[in-house]
């Protein structure tokens, strides 16, 4: 056993499996007429602390792209296990061909400063418009910022002896991430909490963080 040379013969398309699992989320949008639509993401990462902002690489053939592009708007959702059927079905039906809010049995909320609707079976949603969009590769990366979020306050946990961000977190025992693996399949992480005692740097997180050198 040693390590393997993963290449185009060996994983095809799928060299990514290194960087999996990643949190999937659902990521809502509208049409200009308001018709709202869903679609499964893997790949999403926070890309600013100050402004709030977000990246979703998002592919141009999905219709979510098209509606994104148009309106320069979409929601970001946060589903947990319990919504495993409702994420592979956003991720596998195109909002071309059926109704997501529908068929998947999800409850559409008015959005507060953007046009799409939030999920209401999600813990969390962070809405945002479009500030910025790159061409990545066979992806298009949009940029968003965050312009309202809400949460659901019975999971938030905050730890007071935190030296460094973040100290607020979902609280693993209450709330179950849906981890994408790949294709259909998803893990959950475990409440198990690895904290590791790291002796404080010279310079504080916060030193660090204004750039004083
Ligand atoms: C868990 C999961 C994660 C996915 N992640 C992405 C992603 O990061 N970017 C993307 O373009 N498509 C991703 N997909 C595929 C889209 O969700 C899928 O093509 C969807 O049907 C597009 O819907 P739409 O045509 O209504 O926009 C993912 C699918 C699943 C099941």
């Amino acid at each position: 056993m040693g390590k393997i040379i993963i290449d185009e013969n060996y994983a095809g398309a799928d060299w990514y499996f290194m960087l999996h699992p990643l949190k999937a989320i659902l990521v809502t949008t509208a049409d200009i007429d308001g018709n709202p639509n869903i679609l499964a993401v893997g790949w999403c990462m926070p890309c600013s602390h100050k402004p709030w902002r977000v990246a979703i690489a998002i592919h141009p053939l999905r219709y979510s792209h098209k509606l994104i592009a148009e309106t320069k708007e979409f929601t970001i959702n946060v589903p947990t296990v319990e919504l495993a059927y409702q994420t592979q079905y956003c991720g596998e039906y195109s909002g071309r061909d059926v109704n997501k809010f529908k068929e998947a049995g999800l409850t559409p909320s008015p959005g507060k400063k953007v046009k799409a609707p939030s999920i209401e079976e999600c813990v969390a949603f962070m809405e945002c418009k479009v500030v910025n969009l790159f061409n990545t590769g066979d992806h298009t990366t949009f940029i968003g910022e965050v312009v309202y979020a809400e949460a659901e306050e019975d999971y938030i946990k905050a730890k007071s002896d935190s030296r460094t961000v973040p100290n607020r977190y979902f609280d693993p025992g209450a709330v179950k991430t849906l981890l994408h693996l790949g294709a259909d399949a998803y893990v959950t992480a475990s409440s198990e909490l690895y904290k590791p005692d790291v002796p404080p740097p010279a310079r504080s997180w916060k030193e660090q963080q204004l750039g004083k050198n």
